[in-house]
């Protein structure tokens, strides 16, 4: 069975069909269950709140929801993206906030990938200023030794090695988030 979508006729985002699969759907779905298992053990008899990244932690967000037993609720933050720049500047800027507020609840910040570390890490502080009950962080993938600042998720899917990923909510110029396997795309294509 073809996991990807119809091709495009746009040669820049050719069919994923070729490309090599890091983790199938259903490793992802094995992985996302213990997580939310985990953390409906840990959670017991508590509500959590997940609050995901737009816009590529929105799909891990949802399955990780469902695998999660305990009362939960979710809302998303947006902040801005400044590819490699934001890198080398360290600046990241909230462009859409949480809609409700989180004091006294258990946030657990949710994410697609965890990088360089500096979207989390500002993110982290940010929430850390409405006294939230606690704060954790679930992250599918983890790209440890990218990492410019120090931080790490409570909850991890996937450690990966620094190559470009797409699918399960990760992109290449806004395609292939529908991509129900994580693949990586061939550096050839992105460029670097
Ligand atoms: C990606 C990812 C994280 C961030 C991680 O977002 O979703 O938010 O980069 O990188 P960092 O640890 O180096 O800060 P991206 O800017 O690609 O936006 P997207 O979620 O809309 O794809």
């Amino acid at each position: 069975m073809s996991s990807s979508t119809t091709p495009s006729n746009d040669a820049q985002f050719p069919s994923a069909d070729p490309m090599e699969i890091l983790f199938t759907r259903q490793q992802i779905a094995d992985r996302v269950q213990a997580l939310g298992d985990q953390i409906s053990r840990e959670y017991a008899g508590q509500s959590v709140l997940l609050i995901g990244v737009l816009k590529g932690a929105a799909i891990f967000l949802s399955d990780l929801a469902r695998a999660i037993k305990v009362d939960n609720s979710f809302d998303f933050v947006a902040v801005s993206s400044y590819g490699r720049a934001r890198v080398s500047s360290g600046a990241v800027k909230l462009i859409k906030d949480i809609d409700n507020p989180i004091e006294g609840k258990h946030v657990i910040l949710v994410e697609d990938i965890l990088d360089t570390g500096l979207t989390l890490s500002y993110l982290r502080g940010l929430m850390l200023q409405h006294k939230p009950a606690s704060l954790k962080i679930a992250t599918c993938l983890d790209k440890a030794e990218r990492r410019l600042v120090p931080i790490e998720a409570d909850y991890v899917a996937f450690q990966i090695p620094n190559r470009f990923v797409i699918g399960y909510g990760m992109d290449y110029a806004e395609h292939y988030r529908n991509l129900p396997d994580i693949r990586l795309f061939p550096e050839e294509l992105a460029g670097h």
